[in-house]
């Protein structure tokens, strides 16, 4: 399988299992199932809420002799209420107690935002803390102590821009080496991607399908004709030619599925090839739109806005 390599050479397989939005009762199979058709990347968070379920399929994985924890790359990321130096590490062991693992092979800030603690998602803004009161430069001196610790191979963050980057690298002692963001044809983020290239940093890109349809405005990745039309003439669906766009601009992909048929499809994307042709016609279709707004994040007179975490 196509890999990322890090700075120590440990290679990352470009192509992973997603788990976000992956009911617990439905991603115990489709963990083992990946595993059983060739998956070695597992994609998690604390906050998805099914951390357990996942580690009861890898361990069992495992117990098949499918696979050793040697072959598997599992990321997992440290959720908002655990911001700030002195709370990654027990994130980390709860993470890593549910995943019934001994380390992650990375380890991410899942986003430049804080929450208060115990908080799942914010209603109100005294739900939050700004980043004045924990800044991320706090918050990475944590994950630096968990890979020094051997708890995490590699650590790195998501959803940061240019500039959360610049903050935390200007005084880290180890460098983020991945920036996971929301990442298709129709999210290309040139400027983000150059700025990651020419610091070491590799990108994961998640939503990688588009997330399927966007409820507000009603747009659908897979529904492009341009896409479509690569698909028909390359006997390919349009999430392979998605997903392969991708993975040829050096991101890795992530694409969640539940359904066996949809896992091993979006796995043999990895035997095809997109044309130097097709590349430049999907280049096209980039209209910097996210399914994954981020609004979420806004309260009334709250500290974090979608404008500011992507742009300021
Ligand atoms: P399902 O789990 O039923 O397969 P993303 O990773 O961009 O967030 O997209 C995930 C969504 O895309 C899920 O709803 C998933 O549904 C669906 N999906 C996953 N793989 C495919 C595929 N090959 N073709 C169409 N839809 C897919």
């Amino acid at each position: 399988m196509t890999t990322l390599k890090f700075r120590n050479n440990d290679e990352m397989p470009i192509l992973g299992l997603g788990t976000f939005r992956s009911e617990p009762n439905e991603v115990y199979n489709a963990v083992l199932s990946a595993i059983k058709m060739g998956y070695k990347h597992i994609d998690c968070a604390a906050a998805y809420g099914n951390e357990k379920e996942v580690g009861n399929a890898i361990a069992e994985a495992i117990h098949q002799g499918l696979v050793t924890r040697n072959d598997l790359w599992v990321t997992s990321k440290l959720w908002n209420a655990s911001h700030g130096a002195e709370n990654v590490i027990p994130a980390l062991h709860q993470t890593l107690e549910d995943l019934q693992l001994d380390y992650l092979d990375l380890y991410l800030i899942h986003w430049p935002v804080v929450l208060k603690k115990g908080t799942e998602m914010p209603e109100k803004a005294s739900d939050f803390i700004t980043l004045s009161e924990v800044p991320l430069t706090s918050t990475w001196k944590g994950m630096e102590a968990a890979l020094e610790q051997g708890l995490a191979k590699h650590i790195g963050v998501s959803n940061f821009n240019e500039n959360h980057l610049k903050a935390i690298m200007a005084t880290a002692v180890h460098q983020p080496e991945m920036n996971q963001v929301e990442m298709h044809p129709f999210l290309q983020q040139e400027e983000l991607k150059s700025f990651c290239l020419q610091n070491d940093i590799l990108l994961t890109a998640y939503a990688p399908l588009g997330s399927l349809v966007d409820e507000n405005t009603k747009l659908r990745l897979l529904e492009n004709d341009t896409i479509k039309n690569i698909a028909n003439s390359r006997n390919m669906s349009p999430a392979q030619v998605a997903l392969s766009y991708t993975i040829q601009r050096g991101v890795a992909v992530i694409p969640k599925s539940t359904n066996e048929s949809r896992l091993l499809q979006n796995l043999e994307t990895l035997n095809h090839t997109l044309t130097k042709e097709d590349m430049a016609l999907l280049k096209d279709l980039d209209k910097g739109h996210r399914f994954i707004d981020g609004k979420f994040w806004e309260v009334e007179n709250g500290p974090y806005t979608a404008d500011n975490i992507w742009n300021a």
